[in-house]
């Protein structure tokens, strides 16, 4: 098929590499000048595992990178939305880029004949279907030579493992009011779901679509929060583990192990600002969410905890080495990051900050020399009284306890990701301290 891709960030790009690995036409369009350049010379602006040797595999080959919105829908029989919506200032969903890019088609629809369809990948506020249709039936002039119909397929990847999530999908999320369009997306996706796929083509109406995805982020969200809060809780008891009891409690099939990790709160793109998006629509819709609002409220306040934690055990004024500054492994991006509050809050109470991440690229661009960046882990902590873990890199999995305490002039140990065995650290004369864990046993 061929196939217009509309916006290269994340989505975009991992969309539109993975359609031309399958032996489709790419056509990645931005209005981005530059980016596309440096897309035609393989030079990413985003970090993905296995991304760049997909582009280098398929560029000009079945994918091209181009402004040229025009020439690009004119080939296509499929035209993919994946423009970001960023938040406003009161949370909701800014759709200028959805509704530009709708402009942009319909503009295009004018001069165009035969069936396409409209694809939404982007997370968006349910009743963007409308919104875009109305866009393009209007800018289109109802073209009567053109049949078009619309459909939300909003993207499940997860950064870091985005090209895997694409490739092998536990579900594609169709939702669409027209059958002729639903046939044409499962023969878009067949090679994609060959086992199972009956079960893996999850279809609806457009406005179920939408909201399934916000759901899904929000009980992603939900589970972190929550065990988070719980994390908070065990700190206050006299003894209780977090790692103890998310073992207890997940092997319950029932709630099972996935996004049950305590951590210094969820970060990205997509968590925090899809819930605050989904509580401003609804109550543009009249309809005052009782949950949701409390979910952010406790991701902001771990991040806050996780700093006062580090404050209250070591006082103002100390030198720490933070491993870790991406708001998860495998990426560049620092959206939204715990990081940045937990290192704005030191900061402010006169902390000297080495950092060492595997991709600090964007991290640089943020702190500028507010702190000190290392090429190595094990420099980063050199003469400091603490390391902190931020992002668990598997980088930092097996740490050598003796050269770090050697290196350090202090004892403390802050794994805020719950990776290493208090047992162990603490027999190098380190002081542990985790989330919500306390005199575990092993
Ligand atoms: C998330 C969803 O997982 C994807 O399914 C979805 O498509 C995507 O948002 C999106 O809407 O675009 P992503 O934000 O890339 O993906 O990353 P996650 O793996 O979900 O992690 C989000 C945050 O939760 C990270 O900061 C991570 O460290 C944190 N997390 C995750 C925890 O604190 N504990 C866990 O147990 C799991």
């Amino acid at each position: 098929m061929n196939i217009t891709i509309i916006g290269t960030g994340y989505v975009g790009l991992i969309t539109g590499s993975i359609f031309s690995d399958r032996s489709n036409t790419v056509y990645c369009v931005d209005s981005n000048q530059t980016i596309i350049e440096n897309l035609n010379q393989c030079k990413l602006h985003i970090y993905e595992p296995r991304l760049k040797e997909l582009i280098i595999k398929n560029k000009d080959k079945g994918l091209f990178f181009t402004t040229n919105l025009n020439k690009a829908i004119k080939n296509s029989d499929i035209v993919f939305m994946c423009v970001g919506t960023p938040s406003d200032e009161d949370g909701s969903f800014n759709l200028k880029y959805i509704k530009s890019v709708a402009e942009g088609i319909g503009e295009v629809f004018k001069e165009c004949n035969g069936f396409k369809i409209v694809v939404c990948k982007s997370t968006v506020p349910q009743g963007t279907h409308k919104v875009v249709s109305d866009i393009i039936n209007k800018k289109s002039k109802e073209n009567h030579q053109l049949e078009w119909e619309y459909v939300s397929n909003p993207e499940t990847l997860a950064e870091g493992s985005a090209v895997s999530n694409f490739s092998s999908p536990d579900r594609i999320i169709i939702g669409t009011n027209s059958s002729k369009a639903l046939e044409v997306m499962k023969q878009l996706y067949h090679s994609f779901v060959l086992k199972d796929s009956e079960n893996r083509f999850k279809i609806g109406s457009p406005a179920d679509a939408e909201l399934a995805k916000l759901y899904s982020n929000t009980a992603l969200a939900t589970r972190i929060a929550m065990v988070n809060e719980f994390a908070r809780i065990a700190d206050h008891t006299d003894g209780a583990d977090m790692d103890t009891i998310r073992r207890m409690l997940c092997s319950d099939s029932r709630i099972g192990y996935k996004f049950m990790y305590p951590s210094p709160g969820y970060g990205g793109s997509c968590f925090p600002k899809d819930i605050l998006g989904l509580v401003s629509q609804s109550k543009l819709n009249e309809y005052q969410p009782l949950l949701l609002n409390t979910i952010d409220k406790s991701n902001e306040l771990q991040k806050d905890y996780i700093a006062s934690k580090v404050l209250s055990v070591l006082g103002p004024g100390k030198k720490v080495a933070i491993w870790g500054l991406t708001f998860k492994p495998n990426t560049d991006d620092m959206r939204e990051s715990a990081s940045i509050k937990v290192i704005n809050k030191l900061l402010e109470n006169g902390y000297n900050i080495s950092v060492y991440d595997p991709k600090d690229n964007k991290a640089k661009e943020i702190f500028k020399d507010k702190i000190i960046f290392h090429n190595q882990k094990y420099s980063a902590i050199e003469n400091t009284d603490a390391v902190i873990l931020l992002t668990e890199w598997r980088q930092f999995d097996s740490p050598d306890f003796k050269l770090m305490k050697e290196k350090m002039n202090g004892n403390y140990i802050f794994d805020f990701r719950n990776r290493w065995l208090p047992k162990i650290v603490n027999s190098y004369n380190f002081n542990y301290y985790g989330v919500g864990r306390n005199y575990p046993l092993e």
